[in-house]
């Protein structure tokens, strides 16, 4: 049996993540957004808003006696406000600070805590993007956040080493570019405040977005296929390279 905590199922690759895992009665996933659109027998939902640091730390990890595998995927992102910096509302960039990187940093803690000495493999997947290596101006939130969970990634992976927890795996993967509510976000950005926004219209219009389905399929490929040695990985090179 595998257990998955996942953050941000109610949307997008978060959701269609949850769907493909339960199509496989071994997989119990539960779920942490502040929506719930997802209702199988082997899923539970925390409602919780990541934004908030105190319910974060609230989030439980159950026991799992009979698990396998336990798995924390930090999936629930914003690319915040777009803008350039000296425009930019304090309140919007805070939160997308805490939900892209301290919500994490905390979930991470907490699972560590939980299931350090347990038997059971345990594996972090951080859902990470492209834009955590290159810089796009106007998504400054998204970029610096990004790239922090990916040093937080390596961090822990080192510290895990260090403090000798056996059967544990750290990983910061970017997915691709998937059709979600954040793309809608990205393509209605006035060009004053993102001067890429062109770019990202003409990828929808020549068909070079991945659905969240076939993003999901893959993530589910590279989870079954345990290959998680790079701390860092861009999925759509990993399976072209295969
Ligand atoms: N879409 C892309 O092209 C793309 C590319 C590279 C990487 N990524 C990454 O992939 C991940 C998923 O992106 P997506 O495109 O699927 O995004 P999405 O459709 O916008 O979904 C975001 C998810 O995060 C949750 N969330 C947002 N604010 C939250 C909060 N305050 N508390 C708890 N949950 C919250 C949402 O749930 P609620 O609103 O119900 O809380 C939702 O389930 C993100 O980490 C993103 O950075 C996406």
């Amino acid at each position: 049996m595998n257990v998955f905590y996942i953050t941000g199922t109610s949307s997008g690759l978060g959701m269609a993540l949850a769907e493909e895992l339960l199509k496989n009665e071994d997989n119990h996933v539960v779920g942490i957004s502040r929506n719930c659109e997802l209702s199988h027998p082997n899923y539970v939902h925390k409602q919780v808003d990541l934004t908030d640091e105190v319910s974060t730390g609230k989030v439980r990890f159950g026991d799992h006696f009979k698990a396998d595998k336990v798995f924390l995927i930090n999936n629930a992102g914003t690319l915040g406000e777009i803008g350039y910096h000296g425009e930019l509302d304090v309140s919007e960039l805070a939160d997308a600070y805490k939900l892209n990187l301290v919500a994490p940093a905390i979930l991470i803690n907490n699972f560590l805590n939980a299931y350090k000495d347990k038997e059971a493999e345990k594996i972090i997947l951080n859902i990470s993007s492209g834009a955590s290596v290159a810089p796009y101006p106007g998504w400054g939130m998204y970029c610096a956040t990004k790239a922090g969970l990916n040093m937080l990634t390596e961090v822990v992976k080192e510290e895990a080493e260090i403090n000798d927890i056996k059967a544990f795996s750290i990983q910061a993967i970017a997915p691709g570019i998937v059709e979600s509510p954040m793309q809608e976000k990205i393509r209605s950005t006035p060009k004053e405040k993102f001067d890429m926004v062109e770019r990202f219209i003409e990828m929808k219009e020549t068909g070079l977005l991945q659905t969240p389905e076939e993003t999901a399929k893959m993530l589910v490929g590279h989870i079954n296929s345990s290959n998680y040695n790079d701390p860092f990985v861009d999925l759509r090179e990993l399976i072209a390279s295969k």
